[in-house]
């Protein structure tokens, strides 16, 4: 079952950029994209980088440690020397709060 959990306000999303919280012991990178809010995992499927120190372009963001590069909409990796895709949260915004549903 899925449990939507309040993880950030929607003022602490930067627009066009990325930022890490943590929500119930896990490590999660929140998005501010031109289509709204997205969530993945913040931890690199590659090695141990932290995807909020990264780049985020449009939809894409650049890991800090090997320039690898996902989707944030899908957590699909988009290029070497990414194998592995992102875990991605599903998103809901409700009275200014991001929400995130979490298994
Ligand atoms: Fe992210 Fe290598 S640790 S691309």
């Amino acid at each position: 079952t899925m449990t939507w959990v309040d993880a950030a306000a929607v003022d602490d999303v930067p627009a066009d950029d990325v930022v890490g919280i943590e929500v119930q012991g896990r490590d999660i990178a929140l998005y501010g994209t031109d289509d709204g809010i997205h969530a993945t995992d913040n931890i690199c499927t590659h090695g141990h980088a932290r995807l909020c120190d990264g780049f985020l372009e449009g939809h894409e963001i650049e890991c800090p440690l090997h320039q690898g590069r996902f989707d944030v909409r899908s957590g699909k990796a988009m290029c070497a020397p990414l194998t592995e895709d992102l875990r991605t949260y599903p998103v809901k915004i409700e009275g200014g709060r991001v929400f995130l549903a979490f298994e």
